[in-house]
């Protein structure tokens, strides 16, 4: 079965369910057993909460935060950490950024040597932090620059190579499907597509259809991205985008069981809601993984404050913890503040977490606040 053969059973696909080759991706040799993603969210997926992620289970591919090729190269600690890998989890892609071929393969190589089963490179991020240094999205008006780095970091590594790209930097220069071609050609495995634009960041809604027009134009998989929220979510994604699997966000973060569900889905298949008892439970986790010492107390409650920030969303009292919480600093208070939480929805019947995410609407909200990556609502 080609590639291509894959295109054609994804386009001609309309109902419901996937033929079953669609359940599980190659990426160049990289053999993923759910056609699934998590996205790369600084702040939010760094070792503990892809703990959190491979503890749930269900996710076919797990991405870190993206790492500063320039930062590596000054041997900046930060840079270091964002790339630690947890030796158990595989696979496992590493995802850099930066503007020059050479420091991007030297970092691209230090992070191969980390165990990372793939290098990621960063063509989507719209922070001015990052624009500003013209790397992240503002490659996307670069086509040389990006090509060379393709090349660079391609002959510098022998583990599988992916990009993830917005549409384009506008509404007029959507080029994502000549950046993904030329990545292809110059060896990329694997390309994820957050159907908006640099000028979008995160207003609006993610236009899976217009993700079609790269998967049209390579053979390797593409995985769209964007507001994909649940299974539904997830399926009409690659109805519309014609990609073999989905990158997830936000959504996973506020459902970490949202990888299960789409599987159950493209298999067709029931899925059994778990307890509530099973999600208060995978937070504590999360919470023991952030506090087994390698943060600060500091730093270790602002990715808590982030986490629950987005697990709560648009859930029933769920301002009233995110407005709790942010008063607190101390780890265990804010564990002690998001049990407490917990046991007032069950208390009050609250037992369907997926139903009551369902419930949410799609709509996105800039958090205009916010300076790199705001976190977002999807509230
Ligand atoms: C807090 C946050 C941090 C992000 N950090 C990165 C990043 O480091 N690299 C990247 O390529 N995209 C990053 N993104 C973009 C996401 O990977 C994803 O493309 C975007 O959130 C849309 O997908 P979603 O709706 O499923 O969240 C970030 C997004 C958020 C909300």
């Amino acid at each position: 079965m080609t590639t291509s053969d894959h295109h054609d059973i994804a386009r001609s696909n309309d109902g419901a369910t996937l033929p079953d080759i669609l359940r599980s991706v190659d990426i160049g040799g990289v053999r993923l057993d759910s056609p699934t993603a998590l996205a790369p969210m600084e702040g939010v997926t760094d070792r503990a909460f892809r703990g959190l992620i491979r503890g749930v289970g269900g996710c076919g591919l797990t991405v870190t935060e993206f790492v500063s090729s320039e930062s590596l190269k000054r041997n900046d600690p930060k840079a270091w950490r964002h790339a630690e890998l947890d030796p158990t989890e595989h696979p496992v892609s590493i995802q850099i950024y930066g503007r020059d071929p050479q420091a991007m393969a030297e970092a691209a190589r230090e992070c191969e040597g980390l165990g990372a089963d793939i290098i990621d490179l960063n063509l989507g991020c719209p922070s001015k932090q990052v624009t500003g240094g013209c790397s992240g999205s503002a490659l996307m008006k670069e086509p040389e620059r990006a090509t060379a780095i393709f090349k660079a970091v391609r002959a510098a590594i022998s583990v599988p190579l992916t990009v993830k790209m917005r549409l384009g930097w506008d509404h007029e220069t959507l080029n994502a499907a000549e950046i993904a071609y030329s990545a292809q050609e110059e060896g990329a495995e694997m390309i994820a597509v957050h159907g908006r634009t640099r000028m979008q960041m995160y207003r609006g809604s993610a236009d899976w259809a217009g993700v079609r027009s790269v998967s049209e134009r390579v053979k390797v998989p593409v995985f769209v991205n964007g507001d994909i929220l649940n299974a539904e979510g997830a399926m009409r994604a690659l109805q519309e985008s014609g990609a073999q699997g989905v990158m997830i966000g936000r959504g996973a973060v506020r459902d970490p069981w949202v990888f299960q569900r789409v599987n159950a889905a493209l298999t067709g298949q029931e899925f059994i809601e778990p307890p509530l008892t099973e999600r208060a439970e995978s937070l504590r986790r999360y919470f023991d993984y952030l506090t087994d010492g390698t943060l600060s107390q500091r730093h270790a409650c602002g990715r808590l404050k982030k986490v629950i920030g987005l697990f709560t969303r648009g859930l029933p009292y769920g301002d009233d913890l995110r407005a709790q919480a942010f008063h607190l600093h101390d780890i265990e208070a804010i564990y002690e503040a998001t049990a407490a939480y917990f046991e007032r929805l069950q208390a009050e019947g609250m037992n369907r977490f997926g139903e009551l995410h369902n419930a949410v609407s799609r709509e996105v909200e800039l958090d205009e606040r916010a300076e790199r990556y705001a976190i977002y609502a999807l509230s």
